[in-house]
């Protein structure tokens, strides 16, 4: 599997094995990931989303979705995120890696992972009931200096992305297009 944010010639061992899920639902995963390329042309994300929940049956609780990954309640304190688009399969890749090799001192302010396999994601449930206030957005900034100072490009971090662990430290739980690295194809739409 590549990385292709991060780092495009570094291959990682991606360990699609599950503790939290059983084998058949990890097969379902591989399976639709396996066949996502086909319903993607000219659909929305809610639709996407949808053939992907259609697809997979699972038993859990959808508890939120963006525009690239729906994500379960596993309930027992962690979500399960499944990519229903290429962004979405970078994205959990991305938060897998940056999660393993970021910078200790930033690793708090992570959601952090759990477990991981081609596809999806296991993390932490955390609190995303965000007001949108202007302590929250110093919050934000604060953070986002964290992790330039720590070497991270903190793209797409905003109050959506965020969430608070269970000392009421705000975490970010979507940092799929996180970088660190400074050739990463994704800054290329921002500069
Ligand atoms: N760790 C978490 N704990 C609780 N809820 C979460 C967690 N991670 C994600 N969610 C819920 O799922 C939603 C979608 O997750 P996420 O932002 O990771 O998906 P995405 O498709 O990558 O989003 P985007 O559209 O920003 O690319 C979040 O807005 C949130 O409601
Ligand atoms: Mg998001």
């Amino acid at each position: 599997m590549l990385w292709p944010i991060n780092n495009s010639k570094e291959r990682i061992h991606q360990p699609n094995e599950s503790v939290m899920l059983s084998r058949q639902e990890v097969k379902a995963i591989e399976s639709w990931i396996s066949q996502m390329g086909k319903f993607q042309f000219y659909k929305t994300a809610g639709q996407n989303m949808s053939t992907a929940r259609r697809t997979l049956k699972f038993k859990y609780k959808i508890i939120g979705h963006g525009f690239n990954r729906v994500v379960y309640d596993l309930n027992n304190g962690y979500i399960l995120k499944v990519a229903f688009s290429e962004v979405g399969l970078i994205s959990n890749a991305n938060e897998a890696y940056i999660y393993n090799n970021c910078n200790e001192k930033v690793k708090k302010y992570l959601c952090p992972v759990k477990e991981y396999g081609t596809g999806w994601i296991i993390m932490k449930k955390v609190d995303t009931n965000v007001p949108f206030a202007i302590k929250e957005y110093t919050k934000l900034f604060k953070l986002e200096l964290n992790f330039l100072w720590c070497g991270i490009i903190p793209i797409d971090l905003r109050l959506d992305n965020v969430g608070y662990n269970g000392n009421d430290e705000m975490v970010v739980i979507d940092y799929g297009l996180f970088t660190m690295d400074l050739k990463s194809p994704v800054l290329r739409w921002f500069v």
